[in-house]
Order: structure tokens, then C-alpha cells, then sequence
């Protein structure tokens, strides 16, 4: 496969990684291995990379201010644990870079009202009357999430599948921007969509994302979860009495198995055929331990390092800080130009 890093068309622009990741409760095994998994990959491939705490898209849903705290250190001590490096990334908390709802203003000034409305993510959230109840800031979500990302003139946005229309509205309102100003100044950014889960289901449902907000316990896999819970929910996992088949295409009615296939794959870093070629002809009797083994392996010292950090919060916001300042200073630039370009006096001296 092309490398998605170096072969997007945007000459003009040098390339440059951002994404974020809402501190709105724990962290599951779909955010780390459709998101954070990614990210740490994405450190050595010689781009810069900016990954962000969006703690002011979280507060579009109500959250209690100490457990908001809580998490932004907690989903930090998980990017930190997973294995990204704040030297040679910029790791931050969203609110401490003002710039953000300042160019979000100016995008909900450029997005549309219909835009908004046609987003799966604000249907879902807000099916039948609970729109009324929604927040003005749950429905202008899309346009901060752009600004989160042109902001920085960010190229590449590592995201898991739920996330790309909201990448596709970027490029939407980046385009009307430049259009209506007549400027070639944000770039048309490109999701990256790639690896073996991108999508993770349920593990009671594999028609269901794997999500934070489910009921079940059961369904997901926590990043706090110790090795006993992790080889249990794998063990309790729903699946089918068939065996494995040989090829992927088998499975196409088979979401639990397929699910398990990808998890797989994407845990040991492989494709999903190769992992078909070990186990064609199994039952989940013999894969379900081997993937239990190759979770607890790779998830279990997670936990452990979280736990660890999340000891010091001090060195947690120290780092976070530092991030920050990195972070604003490709920021305020950007945002400068943006308020010049729509027409703004920029006189003060600072
Ligand atoms: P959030 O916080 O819901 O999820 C963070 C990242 O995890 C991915 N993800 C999954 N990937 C595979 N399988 C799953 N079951 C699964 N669940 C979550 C998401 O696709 C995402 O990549 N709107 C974003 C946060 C955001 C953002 C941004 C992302 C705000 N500004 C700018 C990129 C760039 C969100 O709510 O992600």
C-alpha cells in the first residue's frame, strides 16, 4: 500500500499529523487500537504529530469538573503509557490553546446549518425529541473539530472509521474558507483510515461499535483493565460454533469472529489473512486463549504504566503545559493570518 504520509497531492502544504481524542470517559481497546496505536506509529515516520486532549468537545455532554480532571490526566497517562513520546510529539489539553474556539467561531460562521444536520453522529446522539435537549456546542461539534485540526495546518488525521465524516466536513468547510476569501490558505486534509480495526465492535455484539458509553461492561475492553479482566472478557466473548474459515470473505456474515480476526490482526501488528492461514480449520476453543495471551501481552503493561503515572499528576500537567506552549505557537500564527484574512484589525502589540 502507498504510504498515506507521503503520497497525499497537497504540494504546498508540508506535512503534518494531528488528532485528538475526548477525555469523556475511559479509554477502550477500539480508541487504542483504531487511534493511539496509530499515533505512536505515526511518531517515527519523520512528520511532526500533534495529539490533543479535546476537553472542550466533552463538555457538549455534561461532565462532573473533577471527573473531567481525572480523565484528561488519565486519557494523557494513556497516550504517555501506550508509548508516545512528548519530546518528540506535541501532547495537550485542547482548552489550554485558546486559538481553538477562536478559529471554532470562525468556522461556525462558515459551516452550514444543513452540514451540521446531515452529521450520523449528531442523528444518533439526538434521535426524536432529545435535540431540543442537545447543546448548541454538541451541534456546532463538527466545526470546533475542523478548527482543532486546520489550525495547525495538520494534513493527515489518524482516525478510527466513526470519524470520517466529520475529517470529510473539514475538508468541506476548508474549502468554502478558501473559496469565500479567495485565499489558498487551509489545506484539504486527508483521513487516515488504515490497519486491521478501524472499526472495533462489541464484544457481546459484533454489529455494535465498541464504545465507552455502553452499558455492558463486557462489551469493551478497558485501558485500565488488569490482565484477569482482559483474558475474562475475552474468554466470555460472544462468538459462533463454527471454525475459523480460510479467508476473510468467509466471514462476511460472521461479525463476532470477524471482529475477533481483526483484533487479532491489529494486536500483533499482521494482516487478517495471515492470521486466517494459523487458524483456518479452528474452533474459538483454541483462538479464543491465544488472543486472551496476545491482549493481556500487549494491554496488561498499559494498565501498569498508567497506574504508574497516574501517581504524579504534577508531571501529568507539567507535560501537558509544555505541550501547550509548543502547541500554541504553531497556533497563534494561523489563527492571526485567519482573523486578517476574514477582515479583523490585529493591532495589539503583544
Ligand atoms: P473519540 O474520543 O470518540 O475517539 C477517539 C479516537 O478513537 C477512535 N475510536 C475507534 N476506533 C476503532 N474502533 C472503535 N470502536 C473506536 N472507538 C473510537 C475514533 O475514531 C477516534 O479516532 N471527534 C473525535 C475527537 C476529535 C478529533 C479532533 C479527532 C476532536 N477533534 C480532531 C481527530 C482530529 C472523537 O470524538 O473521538
Amino acid at each position: 500500500m502507498a504510504d498515506p504520509l507521503h503520497s497525499a497531492p497537497q504540494s504546498t502544504f508540508t506535512p503534518r499529523v494531528f488528532s485528538g481524542i475526548q477525555p469523556s470517559g475511559g479509554l477502550t481497546l477500539g480508541n487504542y487500537l483504531g487511534a493511539i496505536k496509530r499515533f505512536v506509529d505515526m511518531q517515527d515516520q519523520g512528520i511532526e504529530t500533534i495529539y490533543c486532549m479535546v476537553d472542550l468537545h466533552a463538555i457538549t455532554v455534561w461532565q462532573d469538573p473533577a471527573a473531567l480532571r481525572h480523565q484528561t490526566r488519565e486519557l494523557a497517562a494513556g497516550y504517555l503509557a501506550a508509548g508516545l513520546d512528548p519530546k518528540r510529539s506535541i501532547l495537550f489539553n485542547q482548552s489550554q490553546v485558546s486559538a481553538h474556539a477562536e478559529l471554532g467561531w470562525v468556522f461556525n460562521c462558515v459551516a452550514r446549518m444543513g452540514w451540521m444536520n446531515r452529521m450520523t453522529q449528531w442523528k444518533d446522539k439526538t434521535s426524536g425529541k432529545d435535540a431540543e435537549k442537545a447543546s448548541l456546542g454538541l451541534f456546532a461539534y463538527p466545526s470546533l473539530m475542523a478548527a482543532d485540526i486546520l489550525l495547525y495546518h495538520a494534513t493527515h488525521v489518524p482516525v478510527g472509521e466513526d470519524q470520517k465524516q466529520h475529517v470529510e466536513l473539514t475538508r468541506d468547510i476548508a474549502a468554502k474558507f478558501n473559496h469565500d476569501y479567495k485565499v489558498d490558505f487551509f489545506p484539504i486534509t486527508e483521513p487516515v483510515i488504515e490497519g486491521a480495526a478501524t472499526r472495533v465492535m462489541s464484544l457481546r455484539d459484533g454489529t455494535r461499535k465498541m464504545s465507552k458509553s455502553d452499558p455492558s461492561d463486557n462489551s469493551r475492553i478497558n485501558l485500565t483493565d488488569d490482565a484477569d479482566k482482559i483474558a475474562s472478557k475475552i474468554r466470555k466473548a460472544k462468538t459462533d460454533p463454527e471454525p475459523l474459515p480460510e479467508t476473510m470473505d468467509a466471514l462476511a456474515d460472521r461479525p463476532e469472529a470477524r471482529n475477533l480476526v481483526n483484533i487479532y490482526a491489529a494486536l500483533a501488528g499482521t494482516d487478517k489473512d495471515a492470521v486466517l492461514a494459523e487458524f483456518a480449520g479452528q474452533g474459538f476453543g483454541a483462538f479464543k486463549p491465544r488472543l486472551a495471551d496476545l491482549a493481556v501481552a500487549t494491554l496488561a503493561p498499559i494498565s501498569v504504566e498508567m497506574g504508574r503515572l497516574m501517581q504524579d499528576p504534577a508531571e501529568i500537567d507539567r507535560i501537558l503545559g509544555d505541550g501547550a506552549d509548543r502547541a500554541d505557537a504553531i497556533a497563534t500564527p494561523i489563527l492571526d493570518r485567519t482573523l486578517e484574512i476574514t477582515g479583523m484589525i490585529r493591532s495589539r502589540r503583544r
